[in-house]
């Protein structure tokens, strides 16, 4: 693997509740397990001790803030990074740029920022945002520059047609800078990314939708003199054997009442995100053909919006997918399970083990737990 850096893997903060059933679009899961700060500080204390590199923390009316709930936890984890995801369009980068030099002092250097241009017109006008989807991509272009500058050694000026500062600049020590992370399928997100970012992320798509992407991505990142890495959001299945994990997309799939199915893909039609709209595509609201390539199953897509495709298989088979994603070019994993407490310790005791004994896993972690094995074979 000497080609490619080691991979980082990411776990997830629901911070719009959780339980053991995929929730639909539009809908929270707040009545069953609720996103108090007790219980995502089991989570995040769980990620911290299995040996996640961080965990992302979505952006949207139907969680919580992420930025609150991050720094609320900053004292019950010791080495955990909070990828905490934010909309441009709701804040000046000059003070996006002073909460990123606060978290890092208070945290000591554990943030890292996903930027989210957003891709629904409701929810942006719901933030007073009336700007059509290429237009917000401009203005994330231009607040990516104000941000990158106010970080700069000097006070810095910009004048766009979003922006216009004078002196930007935060105080005291900003160390490290935070990692930028960034989404989008559409042709205006990828010329940000590439001019701006440092990690571009996708769904888990397919690894030839995911290839031609990445290809595209890395050209137009060179053309601007830059390098990027790129990270894959995907659910994941993980159990001692493969037919256990499959067992659970079908008991996953029986839950899903078929009017979810319905007003999910109503909603992904009028989508203005390209990426969601991809993610749609994968399965067209069918509730066969769900295995859209070899362990990779499409059925959370089936109701959920964003990530809408997982992993299944053993611990083995979920590592050999790991691989094959990072032979293709993703260096970042993030992943998320339901319940995410549950499915944190599947995959922190199941397939870490496995990615750290192939000499796959960034970061060296002796105390991390060994690889399970069958009894027998011990
Ligand atoms: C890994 C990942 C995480 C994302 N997280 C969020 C989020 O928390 N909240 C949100 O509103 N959009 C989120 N998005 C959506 C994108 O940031 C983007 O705004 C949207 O897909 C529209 O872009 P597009 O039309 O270029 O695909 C995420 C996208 C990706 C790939």
């Amino acid at each position: 693997m000497a080609e490619h850096p080691p991979i980082k893997v990411h776990w997830f903060l629901p911070t719009s509740g959780d339980g053991n059933e995929v929730v639909g679009v539009g809908r929270s899961d707040r009545d069953r397990r609720k996103p108090t700060r007790a219980y995502l500080g089991q989570i995040a204390r769980a990620a911290d001790h299995l040996g996640f590199e961080g965990v992302l923390t979505p952006t949207g009316t139907w969680c919580e803030d992420a930025w609150l709930t991050t720094a609320s936890l900053l004292g019950e984890t010791e080495r955990l990074k909070f990828l905490v995801a934010f909309r441009p369009g709701s804040v000046s980068p000059t003070l996006a740029a002073q909460q990123a030099a606060t978290f890092q002092r208070l945290s000591g250097g554990r943030l890292l920022l996903n930027v989210v241009t957003g891709g629904d017109a409701d929810e942006q006008r719901r933030f007073g945002d009336w700007l059509d989807h290429d237009q917000r991509y401009e203005r994330t272009d231009e607040f990516l520059a104000v941000l990158k500058g106010a970080w700069g050694k000097k006070p810095f000026d910009f004048e766009g047609n979003h922006y216009r500062v004078q002196g930007a600049t935060v105080s005291g020590r900003l160390d490290p800078v935070p990692d930028l992370y960034f989404g989008g399928a559409s042709a205006p997100a990828e010329a940000v990314a590439a001019r701006h970012v440092d990690v571009y992320l996708m769904w888990g798509e397919t690894p030839e939708m995911c290839v031609e992407r990445i290809e595209r991505v890395r050209a137009l990142a060179a053309a601007n003199g830059r390098t990027l890495r790129f990270g894959i959001r995907l659910l994941v299945i993980a159990r001692p054997t493969s037919e256990a994990a499959w067992a659970e997309t079908e008991r996953l799939l029986a839950g899903m009442d078929p009017k979810a199915i319905a007003a999910a893909q109503d909603q992904f039609r009028r989508t203005q995100s390209v990426g969601q709209q991809r993610m749609a595509a994968l399965h067209g609201g069918r509730t066969d053909r769900l295995e859209v390539s070899p362990g990779l199953w499409a059925g959370f897509g089936l109701v959920r919006g964003g990530a809408g495709t997982g992993l299944v298989g053993s611990y083995e088979e979920v590592a050999d997918r790991i691989e094959d994603f990072h032979r293709i070019g993703f260096d970042e994993f993030i992943l998320s399970g339901h319940p995410h407490l549950e499915e944190a310790w599947q995959v922190g005791e199941g397939v870490l083990p496995i990615l750290r004994e192939r000499g796959l896993l960034a970061g060296d972690d002796a105390a991390a737990p060994a690889v399970l094995r069958p009894a027998s074979a011990s």
